[in-house]
C-alpha cells in the first residue's frame, strides 16, 4: 500500500497536465485514487502519519491536512489509538448534491442498478404534486434496485418529466448521467429522511429480514429556472449506509 500510494502521488506530481500546487490536495487525490483502484481495501489501515511523512517527504501537517479531509468525506475514518482505516460503511455527505453512480465510485465500488420498471405513462396526482406538472403530462419512471457489485444497497423509484427525459432507454446506469447529456442535471435538491422498517417485498430485494432498519429518502431536484427534474423515493439498507450532515452556525 505504502508503495502503491507513493507511486501514485509521484505520478500526479510529474504529470503536467494535473495543475495541483497545494501538496495537502495532491496527497488527497492520491489517496483517493489508491481507494478506487483497490490498492488498499475497506477496513485495511493507512499507514502512520509518520511513515507517510518519510515515504512522501512532505510534513507531518501536510500529511494530517491530507487525511482530515477524507475523513470528514467519509472515505477514510479514524479510530483513537488505532490509526486511520478506510471506511467500510457507506458514509454519504448530506450536503452535496452527488448520484447514487458517483457516491459509490469514489469510494472504489462498481455500482449497477437491475430495473423492474422503465416506462413512461401519465403522471399520477401524487407526482403531478411532486413535479409541478399538469394533469395529463408524460413522465418517465424508473424502478431499481442499486447495487454494489452484487451486494443490494438501496431500493429507488424515480418519475422524470418526459419533457426533461423523453425516452427512458436513455438510462443506463446513471439517472444522472443521463440527464447531464441534455444539461437537466439537477442543481440543488430538498430532501426528506424517515426510518422505516423494511417491508417483505422491500427486504427481500435487498437480502436483509423483513422488519429490518432502512431509511427512506425522498429527493425532489431542481434546476436553477425552478423546474423540478425529478422525484425519487429510496429505500436504503440501514445496516450498510450513514448519512452524514455537516452543520454550522450563520
Ligand atoms: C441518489 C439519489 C436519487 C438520484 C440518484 C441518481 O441515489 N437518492 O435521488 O436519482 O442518486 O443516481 P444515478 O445517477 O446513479 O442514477
Amino acid at each position: 500500500m505504502e508503495t502503491a500510494l507513493a507511486n501514485e502521488y509521484r505520478r500526479l506530481c510529474d504529470d503536467s497536465a494535473i495543475h495541483q500546487p497545494l501538496a495537502y490536495l495532491r496527497l488527497r487525490r492520491a489517496i483517493r485514487n489508491v481507494i478506487e483502484h483497490r490498492d488498499i481495501e475497506p477496513g485495511q489501515t493507512l499507514p502512520s502519519e509518520r511513515d507517510l511523512s518519510r515515504v512522501l517527504n512532505l510534513s507531518r501537517v501536510t500529511i494530517r491536512k491530507a487525511i482530515a479531509g477524507l475523513v470528514e468525506e467519509g472515505l477514510l475514518t479514524q479510530r483513537h489509538g488505532a490509526g486511520t482505516f478506510v471506511a467500510e460503511r457507506i458514509v454519504k455527505p448530506m450536503s452535496r448534491l452527488t448520484s447514487f453512480t458517483e457516491d459509490l465510485r469514489a469510494r472504489g465500488l462498481h455500482p449497477r442498478s437491475e430495473f423492474s420498471e422503465r416506462g413512461i405513462g401519465e403522471v399520477t396526482p401524487e407526482e403531478s404534486m411532486a413535479l409541478n406538472l399538469s394533469p395529463g403530462s408524460l413522465v418517465v419512471r424508473l424502478h431499481r434496485v442499486r447495487y454494489a457489485e452484487d451486494e443490494p444497497l438501496a431500493i429507488e423509484r424515480s418519475v422524470v418529466p418526459a419533457s426533461v427525459l423523453p425516452d427512458p432507454m436513455l438510462v443506463h446506469d446513471s439517472l444522472y448521467e443521463a440527464l447531464e447529456k441534455f444539461g437537466c442535471r439537477p442543481r440543488r435538491a430538498l430532501q426528506r429522511l424517515r426510518a422505516v422498517s423494511l417491508g417483505a417485498q422491500q427486504a427481500r430485494l435487498l437480502h436483509v429480514a423483513t422488519g429490518s432498519a432502512g431509511l427512506n429518502i425522498e429527493r425532489r431536484g431542481f434546476l436553477d429556472d425552478g423546474r423540478v427534474v425529478e422525484f425519487t423515493s429510496s429505500w436504503y439498507r440501514g445496516d450498510i449506509y450513514d448519512f452524514v450532515a455537516e452543520l454550522q452556525t450563520d
